[in-house]
């Protein structure tokens, strides 16, 4: 098991498969952004997969592919199923914006991925325009819809809300979400580089009292997930809607997570610089037991917490870089 300094067992382990993406959401990718790494940096499937091997004999239990866009990795789901297949993994995921995720869901659920989470700010087509820098919102529409036929269970749908940007919409939202049986998550945004800092930020406890109101919500007793969010459920138990405030209330006492980006950065934290690569070890002959000390090591120098709100500034990457 891998317990870090203040005695969290850390047992999922995100893993970012690119860090590209086809959309440039206003919070996440500075407009224009070209700087992304080259693909050399970038580990491959052998090496990715030699890494999930030695978290699962420490201990990792379960992974989540992400990125920037996961879907547009080539042959992503040749990764899912071997990490699918990895002694020890019992649970993989993924995030997705769903632009592709038409032409991947059968062959995602076929390799192993059990549930997905969708990205979508909006219903509102011009105002996903306005988010994501281009006209996406039917392409992301057909793809969620693909997913939901392709089974996946559940399918959450992330939005990150917005003052002034979104924040009309949050209703429509939940709505849409208890039609369409899909878990909503309204997301607080992190001050992650500029475009995280210049998001219009907004606090989510009054959101949640008024939702819960208006749609009879009551406080779900048990876990959905193992993360961060804290889940209503309506009166008839079926549908959820789970908030993430790591602004207004952190949660970072039980965080159970590392992030590893696509060029083999091993990131401890969101909002800190602790990081390990474990890039040279991959290419310079490490043995497994290397590795594993290795990923000790790492994991002693997870922080305690973020500063995004005592220091805002202190973080220049942005998600796409960290891995979402
Ligand atoms: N703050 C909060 N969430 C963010 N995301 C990207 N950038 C930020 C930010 N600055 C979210 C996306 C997606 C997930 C991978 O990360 O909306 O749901
Ligand atoms: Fe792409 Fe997700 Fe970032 Fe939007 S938030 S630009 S979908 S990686």
């Amino acid at each position: 098991m891998l317990r870090d300094r203040f005695g969290r067992t850390i047992e999922y382990l995100r893993l970012s498969v690119t860090d590209r993406c086809d959309l440039r959401c206003s919070y996440c990718i500075p407009k224009g952004f070209k700087g992304f790494e080259e693909p050399e940096h970038w580990l491959s499937f052998d090496e990715i997969e030699r890494l999930v091997g030695a978290f699962a004999r420490l201990g990792t239990t379960r992974v989540r592919l992400t990125g920037g866009e996961p879907l547009l990795r080539r042959n992503v789901a040749q990764l899912a199923q071997r990490i699918a297949a990895t002694d020890g993994i019992r649970d993989l995921s993924l995030s997705t914006n769903a632009t592709q995720l038409h032409r991947h869901a059968d062959a995602l659920k076929a390799a192993g991925v059990s549930r997905i989470n969708v990205s979508l700010d909006s219903l509102d087509r011009s105002c996903v325009e306005k988010i994501t820098g281009w006209d996406s919102f039917s392409q992301i529409m057909d793809g969620l819809m693909a997913g939901k036929a392709a089974g996946f269970d559940p399918i959450k749908i992330n939005m990150v809300a917005m003052r002034g940007i979104n924040d009309a919409e949050i209703d429509d939202m939940v709505a849409f979400c208890i039609e369409q049986n899909f878990v909503l998550r309204l997301i607080e945004a992190m001050p992650m580089g500029a475009t995280g800092r210049d998001a219009a930020y907004l606090d989510l406890g009054p959101i949640q009292a008024r939702l819960q109101t208006k749609f009879g919500l009551q406080p779900q007793a048990a876990e959905l997930g193992g993360g961060p969010a804290r889940y209503l459920s309506t009166a008839d138990g079926k549908s959820s809607i789970g908030f993430i405030t790591p602004m207004s209330q952190h949660f970072c006492a039980t965080c159970n997570r590392v992030r590893l980006a696509v060029d083999g950065t091993l990131y401890l934290c969101l909002g800190q610089e602790e990081k390990f690569e474990f890039r040279p070890l991959l290419r310079g002959g490490a043995s497994d037991a290397q590795l594993e000390q290795a990923i000790r090591h790492a994991i002693e120098l997870k922080p305690q917490k973020h500063e995004f709100s005592e220091r805002p500034e202190k973080i220049i990457r942005f998600m796409a870089q960290t891995g979402g």
